[in-house]
């Protein structure tokens, strides 16, 4: 007697044989294989030998653990900070080897043989100094997210080019955003930090004493000396 299959056993049929072939297919090829080992075993770490803000240091780190995981979990440098964490958005602006790099995008691991600077170690050395002054007497900043990564865009423009047009500084900083202030403040305060930067060279051209990293604080005094100087030498 004929036996009479329905299109839906037959359709069962056909995919259970699939799946049965598929596991063994799986079986076959992790023969050998200690899935479950592999599975648990820790993360692959590599040594590297790194100079972060002009200290030497080695480190074992995770191959998987980028840049700026390793800076702020390690390091407890914070400075940088993580926001998009796909090279987007510029929070995570570093130096390394004096290059502007996205520290979500770079490995730790990278940066072996290489010196890394971050916002820490930049305004330890007082490099900022009057961007700083200039981003504050300006109120380029609200939250303060993007202003590390900022600055230090900012600060490697200004070496590039020590008077960038309005255009050459909002094409420069284009890959660091900022949410909640403009970018008209913080385009004024790096044209002024430029014009500053420039009126103290032409200061010390002529003898006038250098105020060292006029700081908000003392920024009135800076601006009432410098002003007084250009009267006094139209
Ligand atoms: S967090 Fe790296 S570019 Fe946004
Ligand atoms: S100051 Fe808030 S994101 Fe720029």
């Amino acid at each position: 007697m004929r036996t009479v299959v329905s299109p839906a056993t037959l359709y069962r049929m056909k995919r259970d044989t699939v799946r049965e072939k598929d596991r063994m297919d799986a079986a076959a090829l992790c023969r050998g294989f200690d899935l479950e080992g592999a599975m648990n075993e820790p993360a692959r770490t590599l040594r590297i030998d790194t100079s972060v803000n002009a200290e030497a240091m080695q480190a074992e780190v995770p191959a998987r653990q980028n840049l700026v995981d390793f800076l702020r979990e390690r390091l407890g440098l914070t400075g940088s900070h993580v926001g998009c964490e796909h090279g987007v958005c510029g929070a995570c602006t570093v130096l390394v080897d004096g290059a502007i790099v996205r520290g979500c995008l770079m490995l730790a691991a990278q940066v072996d043989g290489c010196t890394v600077q971050t916002i820490e170690g930049a305004d330890a050395s007082g490099r900022l100094a009057t961007l700083q002054a200039c981003f504050h007497e300006r109120n380029a900043l609200q939250c303060g997210f993007c202003t590390p990564g900022m600055l230090l865009t900012a600060a490697a423009l200004l070496e590039r080019d020590p008077a960038p047009s309005r255009e050459t500084i909002r094409e420069f900083i284009s890959g660091n955003f900022c949410r909640c202030t403009g970018y008209q403040a913080i385009v004024d305060a790096v044209q002024d930090a430029a014009r500053r930067t420039a009126r103290a060279v032409d200061n010390a051209a002529v003898g006038m004493p250098a105020l060292a990293n006029p700081a908000p604080d003392n920024l009135s005094a800076y601006n009432c000396a410098v002003d007084n100087h250009a009267a006094d030498n139209p």
